[in-house]
């Protein structure tokens, strides 16, 4: 069984052969584009090169890129933790083609890496086209449709509507008509029972997409108008969590080798063990997910603060406070403790986690004994309020007063 560690390798390895410059994630903070206060996908820090803004340095380029997904149009903050497949921060493995190759080869390779390297069963294997779009003037994707025939039975092959099979970076930038590979993870009775094409992009945990294959052709323009790109180009992310739950046979991500340490170490520094009770297991997964986005964030310079990009990182801790304060019974930093936990299964990839190690922690460790302190002093009031409240013969606390010492 390949190990996260060797999955995120093996990637690379792939994509070298495929004549590809490997390159270094980008930071996952973003400075300087009003668009995008975070890396939201691996595309981003290539967005001047597909404009044609800059020369390409790189016709093919792969990468595994930091990504957070907490703002803006893509955002799955209230999923996480209570889901078993959806992440603050995750890692998205690419692969890209500047004005090169295009969807033909995006197709056979993604195959080929799936299926013939990493030997995931075909059978399990869905894909999506773009279905077209009278309002865009757009039509379906048969070019992208044809090749799949090559690999995939007709039934295997669906099509999708713009939400899910025209991919853009946000309300202005590159886009395009994109495949997404959908993977079947039920056990062999399901499958026989439910047929897995009725569940793609239906919200089942265990039929999910891991590879998204964009053809970017467009630049949508603030006026929301789409003009052609100068030059084609492939754009594709795979969640490197969600393959890693693939390969290891499991049916969470949080099962894997990439969050199992943290967990274990969660679980043995509040007493708990994980897989006895649904809040517990919850607030675990909130708290695991949680530390390394707030982790990298430091790491690329971003701490918690008062306003915009620092903002939304401290209402992360917050958050991952909460939980840990409601079910698992913290009065007392904690998550600061994990840092060992993480490194162990992202330091070596990540080797700025060790560098700054001490920075993380210490950073870590204020904000949550800040926040604590102020939670204890909200609960209090509130406990204050409500008692008055049901002296007074009413069921009810006033907005006003909730808000009001
Ligand atoms: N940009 C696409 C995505 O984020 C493919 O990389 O899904």
């Amino acid at each position: 069984m390949l190990s996260a560690k060797q999955t995120r390798e093996s990637f690379k390895e792939f994509f070298a052969s495929k004549q590809h410059q490997i390159v270094p994630s980008a930071p996952m903070v973003i400075k300087g584009d009003p668009t995008l206060m975070f890396t939201n996908a691996g595309m981003n820090q290539f967005k001047d090169i597909i404009l044609g803004n800059v020369p390409i340095k790189y016709p093919r380029v792969a990468d595994s890129q930091k990504c957070l997904r907490v703002s803006g149009k893509h955002n799955d903050l209230e999923e996480v933790g209570h889901d078993t497949y959806h992440h603050t921060m995750f890692e998205m493995l690419g692969n890209w083609s500047f004005g090169d190759y295009f969807k033909k080869e995006a197709i056979e390779w993604a195959w080929e890496y799936l299926v013939d390297v990493l030997k995931l069963n075909p059978e399990r294997l869905y894909t999506t086209v773009f279905e077209g779009s009278e309002a865009e003037g757009l039509e379906r994707d048969n070019e992208a449709a044809g090749y799949w025939e090559k690999f995939l039975p007709a039934d295997h092959i669906l099509n999708g509507n713009k939400k899910d099979n025209f991919w853009e970076m946000g309300d202005a930038g590159p886009c395009g008509p994109c495949s997404e590979i959908h993977i079947d993870l039920r056990s062999a009775e399901e499958r026989a029972t439910v047929d897995g094409a009725t569940l793609i992009n239906k919200d089942h945990p265990q039929v999910i997409e891991i590879w998204n294959l964009v053809f970017m052709q467009y630049n949508r323009k603030a006026d929301g108008s789409l003009d052609p790109l100068p030059a084609k180009v492939i754009d594709t992310g795979m969640g490197f969590e969600r393959l890693c739950m693939a390969l290891q046979g499991k049916t969470s991500n949080y099962d894997t080798d990439v969050f199992q340490p943290i967990i274990q170490k969660i679980a043995e520094l509040t007493g708990s063990r994980y897989g006895e009770n649904v809040q517990k297991d919850i607030a675990m997964r909130v708290i695991a997910d949680h530390i390394r986005t707030i982790s990298f964030s430091i790491t690329d310079g971003q701490l918690p603060s008062n306003a915009k990009a620092g903002y939304v990182i401290r209402r992360i801790l917050r958050r991952a406070v909460r939980y840990g304060y409601t079910f698992l019974d913290r009065r007392e930093a904690f998550m600061y403790k994990l840092l060992p936990a993480l490194i162990e299964t992202m330091g070596d990839a990540y080797p700025e986690l060790i560098d700054q190690q001490v920075l993380i922690e210490k950073v870590i460790k204020e904000e949550e004994e800040s926040f604590l302190r102020t939670l204890e002093t909200g609960i209090r009031l509130l406990d204050k309020k409500m008692e008055e409240a049901k002296a007074a013969g009413q069921n009810n606390v006033r907005g006003v007063d909730a808000c009001t010492r």
